[in-house]
């Protein structure tokens, strides 16, 4: 028993616990996988102002500001040519590059070292009674199968678990016809800031970790496999298309397809079943976009849940959804725009490959639209006062 069963040990689902934690609300965290494996997973690692504010303001920022590595800019490369938009200038903020698995170790030592309750090797298998007031979660652990009750029960169990079929919502989805395959290589990284390039090949992503370590990504088929690139075609590839000079070689430690896909759920609730990160909603990684909003949604979460304990006001938590939703398709809709301006189409239509290289060559050079890319890229929240909206009839 429980206040807050969570389901989900990835940053939306940890973070939840801490932030609950902070309030002196309790909470058990069911993970399906191993704590090692959780920890090892590589998945995308840019972190927008909003996102280190809260991990900082928590207590959480120690490691990230050490290790961290402060971005003011991208680079665009298309068409030998090469360009910088330098967010800083255009928006005042920048990004901060530390990889979701890292954001996740911190989280899970300081949730054991405050006592928190993480049930590694524990699969949520159906969640029960959230018209009730005593919602169940039925787990399987360890060969047994048990209920864990609780107030409320938060689904951050990511983009392929259990809690979105809790809701009776409606999905709204895309699939593209094209992946990411990502690599981490032992090898420095060749530039200091991101390079995102558009090639007639498809797109490539030139990220990194820490000084020796570089994450790097291409465009591939929707249906290719791991298998299908082996080390000496990846290099060739990455070179072709990054042209960058520097890129050395290095031992590739970890290698994965990861699908090109958006999916909304709205709303993110239910009764006393809330969703919140890749449970909720899916972006496609151009945008670097997932773990932002996961941590997002569970500070508003949060907060409701908070609001609760306190007054037993349930406001916050009916507004829930609607208080998340607008930021997610804010960056659901940035996220398929620099997907489409980056990735070739793979039927290889040249119109569609001379539009975007027009509409490219307008992101770098037209203040506005450069603005566009970076307002969003470091994180635009829809939420906050704007000149603009005194403009307009509605306010
Ligand atoms: N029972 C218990 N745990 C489960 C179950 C289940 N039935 N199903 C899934 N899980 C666990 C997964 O093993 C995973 O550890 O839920 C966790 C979900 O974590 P993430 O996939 O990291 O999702 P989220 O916390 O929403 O993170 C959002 O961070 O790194 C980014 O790309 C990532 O966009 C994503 C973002
Ligand atoms: C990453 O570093 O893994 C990364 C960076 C930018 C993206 C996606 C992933 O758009």
């Amino acid at each position: 028993m429980t206040q807050v069963g969570i389901i989900g040990a990835g940053p939306a689902g940890l973070m939840l616990s801490h932030l609950l934690h902070r309030q002196g609300i309790a909470s058990v965290v069911l993970e399906r996988r191993p704590r090692d494996y959780v920890e090892r997973r590589v998945r995308a690692g840019v972190l927008e102002q909003g996102s280190t504010d809260l991990l900082a303001s928590t207590g959480m920022g120690e490691r990230m500001t050490r290790e961290g590595l402060v971005h003011d800019g991208i680079k665009l490369r298309f068409a030998g040519e090469q360009h910088r938009i330098d967010f800083r200038q255009l928006t005042g903020r920048g990004i901060t590059v530390y990889g979701q698995q890292e954001v996740v170790k911190d989280l899970i030592q300081r949730r054991l070292a405050d006592a928190g309750e993480i049930w590694f090797e524990a699969e949520a298998i159906a969640i029960e009674g959230i018209e009730d007031d005593r919602p169940r979660i039925a787990y399987r652990r360890q060969g047994e199968q048990a209920n864990l009750s609780c107030d409320f029960v938060a689904g951050c169990d990511g983009s392929h678990g259990v809690a979105r079929t809790g809701l009776e919502a409606k999905s709204y989805e895309r699939s593209y016809p094209f992946a990411w395959l990502g690599i981490l290589a032992k090898t420095p990284p060749a530039s200091d800031e991101l390079i995102y390039a558009y090639h007639e090949r498809g797109f490539a992503l030139h990220s990194m970790r820490s000084p020796e370590l570089s994450r790097l990504y291409l465009q591939v088929d929707a249906d290719d496999t791991t298998d299908a690139w082996p080390q000496a075609r990846i290099w060739d590839e990455l070179r072709l298309r990054l042209a960058e000079p520097k890129l050395q070689p290095g031992e590739i430690i970890d290698k994965g397809i990861t699908p090109m896909r958006c999916l909304v759920t709205e709303p993110m609730q239910r009764g006393r079943l809330f969703l919140a990160g890749d449970a909720a909603h899916i972006v496609p990684a151009t945008g670097a976009k997932g773990m932002n909003l996961a941590l997002a949604d569970v500070k508003v979460l949060a907060e409701a849940l908070t609001a609760w304990y306190r007054s037993r006001s349930r406001d916050l938590l009916d507004r829930y959804s609607d208080l998340c939703l607008r930021r997610v398709w804010r960056a659901e809709h940035f996220s398929a725009w620099m997907t489409a301006l980056l990735h070739r189409d793979p039927t290889g239509d040249p119109f569609d490959h001379k539009l975007r290289l027009a509409y490219l060559r307008y992101v770098v050079t037209s203040e506005a639209a450069a603005t566009t890319l970076a307002e969003n890229y470091v994180g635009f929240d829809p939420s906050s006062p704007s000149p603009l909206r005194g403009r307009s009839g509605r306010g």
